[in-house]
This record gives C-alpha cells, structure tokens and sequence, in this order.
C-alpha cells in the first residue's frame, strides 16, 4: 500500500486540523461549564500533559514505522501472535460514531453563518431561547445544514489526503486562529474577564466526581485526535525528515492553546452578561451572539466569520475523522476510495440523522435508547469508552509488544535518554492504568 506524503509543514497544519476542532471550540468550553470549572481543566491539562502527549507520539511512531491502515500497521510490527491485532480493528469504527454527530454540529455551526448574516440576538435569554428552539423543535433546518456539512464533508475527502486536506488547512487554521485572537484581546478588556480566570483556573474539588475525571479524560483523548488510529494514519504520510518530538508538541501545545483561548472568550463574555455557564452544548451558541451584536452591523461581520471559521475547524477535524476508516477499507479490503466513503457515509448519514432527532421532541422517543438519546449515546460511547479503549490498546502495543530496542530506535534522533525513559513509563504504565483505573472506577464503582 502506498501513501501519499505530507510536506513537512503539511503535517503538522493536517494534525493541528485535526487536533483543532469543535473539541477545543464547542466542547471543551460547554463541558467545563457543566463540571465546574478549574477541577475539570485541571484534570484535563494534567491527561494532556502525562499521558496524551505520550500517546500522540507513539502514533506518530507507529505511523511512521508502518506507512499504513492502523490493523495492518499492528500486524506487520508485531513480532509474535500478529492474528491478535486483527480485533483492535473497533478503533477504525470510532469515527463513525463521532462523525455522525459532529456533523450535525458542524449543521448548527452553517446555520449560525446564515443567521448571523440577518439578524443576532441582543441578550443571552434571547440567544438561548432560539438556540433551544432550534435544537428541540426545527428539525427540518438541522436535516438541511446537516447534509450540507455531511456533503461538504464527503466532498474534501474524495480529494485526497494532499489536494484536499492539506490545502484546505493551509488558508483556515491561520484564518481561525486570528479571529479567536481578536476576541480574545476584546474579552481582556471585559469586567467578566478575571471571572473567567478564576472560574477556569481555580479548582474547585467539591465538584469532581468520577464521571467528570472520566470525562476530562476522554476530553483529552477526543481533543487531540487520539485512540482510533488518526494520528497514525496521518504519520503513514509524514516525509521522512520530519522531528516527530517537535511535530508532536507543537500540535499538542496549539490545541491546547486554543481551548483555553476560547473557554476565557466564551466565559469572559457569558460573566459579563451575567449569565450561567451551565449552558451545555448550546454554550457557544448562545453567549457569543450577543456581543457580535453590540458591535452593530460590524458584528454581523464579526459572527460570519467566526462561525465560518469554527465551521472550517471543524470541517478539517471531520476529515481527519473519515480518514482512518478509508484507509483500512482501501487498504485491505481493496476497495476504492469512493466505495469506502460510501460505506462510511452511509453508516453516518444514518447515525448522524438519528442524533439529530434524538434531539428533537416530537421524535426523541424513537431514537432514545435506556433513556439516553442517540446523540448523548454517540458521544459518550466515543469519548469516553472507546476512544481511552483504543488509546489503552495502542500503549500496550508499543509499551510492551515491540521490543524495547525497537523503539529506541524510533526515537532516538528525537529525545535524549531521560525524555525516552520518561515517555516510556507513561506509555507503559500511565497510559493504560491510569486510563483503565479511570474507566473501572466510573464502571463499577
Ligand atoms: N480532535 C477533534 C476536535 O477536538 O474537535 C475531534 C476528533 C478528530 C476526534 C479526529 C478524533 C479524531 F480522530
């Protein structure tokens, strides 16, 4: 199987694309909101730093090393009992999961550009209102920008790894990162700003329990791109050269970045307008609205772009999403590109449309399943189950399947001894027992 190559460059801009999405835009602010704040960020940047950062590296290793689909890549390093890795095969069907409602966001996401263009709401209550209404009760506009974003999805991947996502992320990692900054400078000079500080930064522990460990957990795992074999198909395609230590930070340290960037814009505005960060996924929605209105006609501009540019972020994720899957069905089943993309596709379109009903309250009853409705599913069996599953299988592997030598050898122009040494206990004993620990304690206990 041959891949095509990254520039140097291209990498990293395709990883931060994937890396960078509605994870750090969307997600992350809502899901601090909801678990209260520093102790949850706490939690996530400390998984980050020990065990996210290790793992991404192993990826890229693997990838590298592998130069293929994730199955096929366990089974050719493999030294002994290459049949086993047939099973780690679930990873590739994670995306699935998380396309289908990610692409609904990303549907939310074009139908704020439209509206942003006609009118914003002027308070809080007013965008929180028609955000509701949107979700509970419009199901026929989600179903049209749903597929708007499933096609145009669809639509970069037929492209390739080189024309289309390389391309795409040049012009709109750097367009995202300025609006994000611009805002950020705006909410610096806002009252609700050290609010906002010490509600991200100051943990309160009363509110930790083990669903919000194993959430800040997976948190990390869904924003970095990580446990279903992305980062290492995109490594399949890593020139040769590349520093893979340098190319892993400096991704992990942008999407870092970002999400703290945009929580303190989202909470500096929401404190300002004295509002309660308990939103949930309607967070972005509904507190950034209203300051693009204050600015009168000039945040109708500001909205547009905004939203255009969180919908490009997160179209670049969306992509990386397909690409582990088409991958693997190209790779080992011979099938072509566009075959495999309409198995894909059509798994998510299906998903993806019962996600957006299970919001919707005429219809939430036939797509809810043990009182969870689909989309709620969908994003917890991803985020929080398999996604640390799939990142536990890849630490075993590389931890303690290949040789250590083996490693070494991956490595070594990148690291010196003691960074080794240190990578390779967390990837032998902190990836997988702390992530299981995490898992078992949320299970069973
Ligand atoms: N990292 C993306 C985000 O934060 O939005 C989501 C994602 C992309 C998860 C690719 C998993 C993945 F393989």
């Amino acid at each position: 199987m041959k891949v095509a190559r990254f520039s140097r460059i291209g990498f990293i801009l395709a990883a931060a694309g994937s890396a960078v999405g509605l994870g750090n835009i969307w997600k992350f602010p809502y899901m601090t909101g909801e678990n209260g704040g520093g102790a949850f960020v706490l939690i996530y940047l400390l998984t980050i730093t020990l065990i996210g950062l290790s793992l991404f590296i192993a990826e890229v290793i693997l990838g590298k090393e592998g130069r293929n689909d994730a199955v096929s890549t366990f089974e050719t390093l493999a030294p002994r009992n290459k049949y086993i890795w047939k099973y780690s095969g679930f990873m590739i069907f994670t995306g699935v999961l998380i396309l289908a409602f990610y692409t609904v966001v990303i549907g939310w996401i074009i139908k704020y550009v439209v509206s942003s263009v006609i009118s914003l709401p002027t308070t809080v209550k007013e965008a929180g209102d028609a955000f509701g209404a949107m979700v509970t009760t419009d199901a026929t506009s989600q179903f049209i920008y749903f597929n708007i974003a499933f096609f145009i999805t669809i639509f970069i991947v037929t492209k390739g790894i080189k024309k289309g996502i390389e391309k795409v992320n040049l012009i709109l990692m750097p367009m995202l990162i300025l609006i994000l900054l611009a805002l950020f400078f705006y909410a610096i000079t806002l009252d609700g700003f050290s609010e906002a500080v010490s509600f991200l930064f100051v943990p309160d522990w009363s509110k930790v329990t083990d669903t919000t460990i194993l959430k800040a957990v997976g948190h990390a795992f869904f924003t970095l791109s990580l446990g279903m074999g992305t980062i290492m198909t995109y490594a399949a395609s890593l020139p040769k050269e590349s520093n893979v230590l340098r190319a892993s930070a400096s991704v992990a340290l942008i999407d870092t970045a970002i999400a703290l960037i945009a929580g303190l814009v989202i909470f500096s505005f929401l404190f300002n307008a004295g509002a309660e960060p308990s939103a949930g996924p309607g967070l972005v929605f509904i507190s950034l609205p209203p300051v693009f209105a204050d600015f009168g006609s000039l945040g109708n501009i500001f909205g547009v772009a905004f939203f255009v540019a969180l919908g490009f972020a997160g179209i670049t994720s969306a992509v990386s999403i397909v690409e582990p899957t088409i991958l693997y069905l190209t790779s080992r089943f011979n099938y072509s590109r566009i075959k495999s993309l309409f198995i894909i596709g059509l798994l998510t379109y299906i998903l993806g449309v019962m996600a957006l009903l299970s919001n919707v309250k005429e219809y939430a009853q036939y797509v809810t399943f043990g009182g969870k409705g689909t989309f709620d599913i969908l994003d917890f069996a991803s985020s929080s189950v398999l996604l640390p599953l799939g990142g536990i299988v890849i630490a075993i592997f590389v931890g303690y399947v290949l040789p250590r030598e083996k490693t070494y050898s991956m490595l070594k122009a990148y690291m010196n001894d003691t960074i080794f040494s240190l990578w390779y206990f967390s990837i032998r004993y902190l990836v997988p027992f702390a992530v299981l620990a995490v898992m078992i304690n949320k299970i069973f206990f």
